[in-house]
């Protein structure tokens, strides 16, 4: 016989864009001549940067000659590019993050997913709400998360309402945690931590022992200069931050899947008699045993983001979604509704008209406007009230996209 994970069975239907997925399919079968534009999820349209495309055509080439073949690479990346990833994401901020604190994957998604392999089941996780659904999810998976309640929250989860009451900035904890995840620029607000806010959290983390995990994979986005681009800007964070890094926003590698994870050797876990472990040591043991390396082709491709070529290339691209968030922004508070972020972060998160859930705006926006958002509630009960709109279409589509809901009757 068999024996499952039973947590597994806990955990709802289907993940949050896939039950999005197959409404929007149905959708279409219903109503072929529908021309539905899709502002759900944050799936990049503008191809790879030109650098990157002719980084892989070299390295292509490479591959087919036996002489600059590359088999099996290094788990945690080529030196080409961690070296790379140092020297601009950190060295050049003025930050010590040395090669071998980093380490390169296929994605944030599954990074913030697996970091949980390294981490104790008893660990008492906060996030803040709403939430990247990934963070819960996987904590259920793993048995961290304990029953979900009618509320629509989990019962051993701390949650840290982040609402427009309280500028979506999270409180502190009341009671204990031991891990907390922070996602800054924020999915899917779109709100940021300034400087200042970020530094509280670093140091209640240093003060109770917790370990923050931040996921800053939106960080290109930023445009503001109180904003942090890296948690290592604050001092003291290197012994309580692991921070997770991604190229998928930054420079369209949603399919082409390459990103990076930052474990300081200064962070040490302790054993249930007290020992200190270093958490680097320890994803370095999970990641070498589980991962076998991004393909060297799309390495490469990462690296060429950094040249200067690449650097204005992915400028170029990530100011055109700005402006399409800010489109969206302008185009929503014009018609009267309540928009926040879109200024740091391609994600605009719109309140829904009064007395309206949601789901209802979500139905009311596919069935009326053929326009598809990410309802808010599907994030968390904090949710509730609002939806998501990406700035990731192209100019066209968002423009088309503002033009339809400028007929909300609110
Ligand atoms: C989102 O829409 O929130 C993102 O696409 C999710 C992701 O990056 O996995």
């Amino acid at each position: 016989m068999i024996l499952i994970n039973e947590n597994y069975t806990k955990l709802p239907g289907s993940y949050l864009f896939s039950d999005i997925a197959r409404k929007v399919n149905e959708f279409k079968t219903a109503h072929p001549g529908a021309t539905i534009i899709r502002l759900g999820i944050g799936d990049v349209t503008k191809p790879l940067p030109q650098a990157s495309i002719e980084a892989m055509h070299k390295a292509v080439d490479e591959m087919a000659d036996a002489a600059t073949f590359r088999g099996y690479g290094p788990e945690q990346g080529y030196d080409f590019l961690v070296n790379t990833i140092v020297e601009n994401d950190y060295k050049a901020r003025g930050l010590d993050i040395s090669a071998d604190e980093v380490f390169v994957s296929d994605g944030s998604k599954s990074d913030t997913g697996n970091i949980g392999d390294i981490l104790g089941l008893d660990n008492i996780v906060a996030i803040t709400d709403p939430v990247y659904p990934v963070y819960v999810d996987t904590n259920v998976m793993a048995g961290r998360a304990g029953d979900l309640n009618e509320n629509g929250k989990w019962s051993k989860i701390i949650y840290l309402p982040c609402i427009a009451e309280n500028d979506f900035v999270p409180s502190l904890p009341a009671g204990k945690v031991d891990i907390i995840y922070l996602c800054y620029p924020n999915n899917p607000t779109g709100t940021t931590l300034t400087k200042e806010q970020l530094k509280i959290w670093v140091d209640y983390a240093l003060k109770n022992k917790v370990l923050i995990l931040f996921d800053s994979a939106y960080e290109a986005y930023i445009t503001e200069s109180d904003v942090p681009h890296s948690i290592y800007e604050i001092e003291g964070a290197k012994e309580v931050a692991i921070e997770f890094r991604s190229f998928s926003k930054t420079a369209g590698f949603t399919g082409t899947r390459c990103a990076y994870t930052v474990v300081p050797k200064a962070l040490v876990g302790y054993t249930g008699s007290g020992e200190k472990v270093s958490l680097n040591k320890l994803w370095n043991r999970r990641h070498t045993t589980k991962f076998n390396g991004v393909p060297y082709i799309i390495q490469r491709a990462a690296e060429a983001c950094y040249s200067v070529e690449g650097k204005k290339q992915v400028k170029e691209t990530i100011d055109y979604y700005l402006n399409n968030a800010k489109i969206i922004r302008e185009g929503l508070s014009t018609q009267g509704l309540k928009v926040y972020g879109g200024v740091n972060s391609p994600y605009i998160w719109v309140k829904t008209p009064d007395g309206m859930t949601s789901w209802g705006f979500f139905d009311y926006l596919l069935n009326e406007l053929n326009v598809v958002g990410t309802p808010g509630v599907g994030f968390g009960p904090s949710g509730e009230g609002y939806l998501r709109l990406t700035a990731f279409g192209t100019l066209e589509n968002t423009k088309e996209a503002v033009s339809r809901l400028r007929k909300i009757s609110i």
